[in-house]
């Protein structure tokens, strides 16, 4: 991909969720993150709700694609309205990452906020958790969501994911929620990853990834790259993508068809104790 390309793209996906963001931060009717993640030229695996990928599965909105309820009943219970309406994952990563008392953890494309208000209750104020993102209007949300939510032990950072404003050996755990299919250099978000982690640290994401005889094109033809699918890697390009930075114990478990060959995905892998 040229480095133009590059930049267009991800320009056009930050737009898309700066605009996500404004549909909670100053509501419309009828308006809703997802409404806009899913409208005009970035509708994602077609052109009709049913056949959504991100936002489809937001806790309170799900339309289907992906799982109708990413989070467990009373879970997202005492967040702020808008952190819960801001919503736009695949999955649930805090689920997946298993995360203790004490930990520090950091969410890659942490929009509104949910995953770390989630993550920053269940490592309680002996942990801390950091997100990280792109998007002015998301960071915007997501600070008035954690002001909101009086979490003291949590702290929203501007950057892109390819380039993580974290030092190196800094967090015990990466989640992410839907968002490494949408950037452009995914080798560099998995060195990135990696570098961050303590040794022994480990990786619980969801992201959308398609099987591995999905063509690109075919990828393409399953929408487009905002709305995530045409991005999404295939299993073994994860697999061998994880192993190239670095991880061990690599796993990539499909959940949920969202679209003909394309799943929502559970991600595993582990940073070795002996680098
Ligand atoms: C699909 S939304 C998911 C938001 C959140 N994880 C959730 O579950 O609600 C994608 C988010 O990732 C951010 N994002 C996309 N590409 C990014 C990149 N390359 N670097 C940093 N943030 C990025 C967007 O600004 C947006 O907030």
């Amino acid at each position: 991909m040229s480095d133009q390309t590059s930049t267009d793209l991800r320009e056009e996906v930050r737009s898309k969720y700066a605009a996500a963001a404004r549909a909670v931060l100053e509501p419309r009717p009828g308006v809703t993150a997802q409404s806009v993640e899913l409208s005009g030229t970035g509708s994602c695996c077609g052109s009709s709700a049913a056949d959504s990928c991100c936002g489809a599965g937001s806790a309170s909105d799900a339309v289907g694609g992906f799982s109708d309820n990413l989070y467990r009943e009373g879970e997202t219970d005492g967040l702020p309205e808008e952190a819960v309406l801001a919503s736009l994952g695949c999955g649930n990563p805090i689920a997946v990452a298993d995360l203790h008392e004490g930990e520090h953890v950091l969410d890659l494309g942490s929009g509104g906020g949910i995953d770390v208000l989630l993550s920053a209750r269940r490592v309680g104020p002996s942990g801390f958790a950091y997100g990280v993102d792109m998007t002015d209007e998301m960071l915007t949300l997501a600070r008035a969501n954690a002001a909101s939510a009086g979490a003291g032990n949590v702290e929203f950072r501007k950057g892109e994911i390819e380039n993580l404003p974290l030092p190196d050996a800094s967090v015990d755990v990466v989640i992410s929620n839907c968002v490494i299919n949408l950037s452009t250099d995914k080798p560099a978000v998995l060195t990135e990853m990696f570098r961050v982690l303590v040794p022994g640290g480990r990786i619980g994401i969801t992201d959308v990834v398609a099987e591995d005889q999905m063509s690109p094109t075919e990828r393409a033809a399953a929408g487009s790259y905002v709305g995530c699918i045409a991005g999404a890697l295939s299993r073994a390009e994860y697999l061998d993508g994880l192993a190239a930075a670095g991880f061990t114990g690599t796993s990539v478990t499909f959940t949920n068809e969202a679209a003909p060959g394309m799943h929502s995905a559970i991600i595993r892998a582990v940073k070795p104790a002996i680098v």
